[in-house]
């Protein structure tokens, strides 16, 4: 399977029709959290066995490995997991999104494509335009997570965010874990192979003010 998908590629310009988020979860009061480019999913299945008062969505751009999500998350019929495939910029741009990115708690972008070429970094997720439209809906006090091993693209990306003046950097020493998505800090799938190979993580916190 190739690794590498364009998002801008005209694949992509059909977005599949969002569910409420009552047709997506069992108990849609439950916070939300959002996982961009979650690739199969494991990440979000280890969050949602754990915490089942929270509620998790994904969005992955590579078609194979939502079917393959989607129906184990039937099988298992795990009630507070959902996923989405497309292009994570396209399917939120979409004014039937807004209403979920008015719920979300957090969204995570962990360890997105860092296409390295500088004629590729327009296919990088976090564009300034994305932003806007997260920052347009998100709530007061809702967080995004950046994570990354490619120190270019967290440079690239904080500051995107940082020139957005409706998000502010959270010292990451103070922030209490215990309350977010991810109190028991489960790690990707990258992150697991970043860490066994003694990489550097670049990571950051930022909180709709
Ligand atoms: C390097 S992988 C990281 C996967 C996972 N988050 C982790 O940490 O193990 C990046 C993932 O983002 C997906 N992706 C890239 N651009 C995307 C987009 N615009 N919308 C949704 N998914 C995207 C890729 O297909 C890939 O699965």
């Amino acid at each position: 399977m190739r690794q590498h998908v364009n998002p801008l590629s005209n694949n992509f310009d059909e977005t599949e029709i969002i569910p409420s988020l009552m047709e997506m979860f069992d108990d849609s009061k439950f916070p939300l959290h959002l996982d961009i480019g979650c690739a199969s999913g494991e990440f979000l299945f280890d969050l949602a066995l754990v915490n089942k008062n929270w509620n998790y969505l994904g969005i992955e751009i590579r078609e194979k490995l939502v079917k393959t999500a989607k129906l184990k998350m039937q099988e298992r019929e795990i009630k507070n997991l959902y996923f989405i495939f497309g292009n994570a910029n396209k399917i939120l741009n979409d004014f039937y999104c807004e209403l979920i990115i008015k719920n979300l708690k957090s969204i995570s972008f962990n360890f997105p494509d860092p296409w390295f070429k500088k004629r590729h970094h327009k296919r990088r997720v976090i564009q300034p335009e994305f932003i806007n439209v997260l920052s347009k809906s998100m709530q007061k006090g809702s967080l995004i997570f950046v994570k990354t091993d490619v120190k270019d693209l967290f440079d690239d990306m904080d500051f995107i965010i940082t020139r957005n003046s409706n998000f502010k950097k959270i010292n990451q020493k103070y922030y209490n874990y215990s309350e977010s998505f991810n109190p028991n800090k489960v790690l990707t799938n990258r992150e697991k192979y970043v860490i066994d190979n003694h990489l550097d993580i670049f990571q950051r916190i930022y909180i709709k003010i």
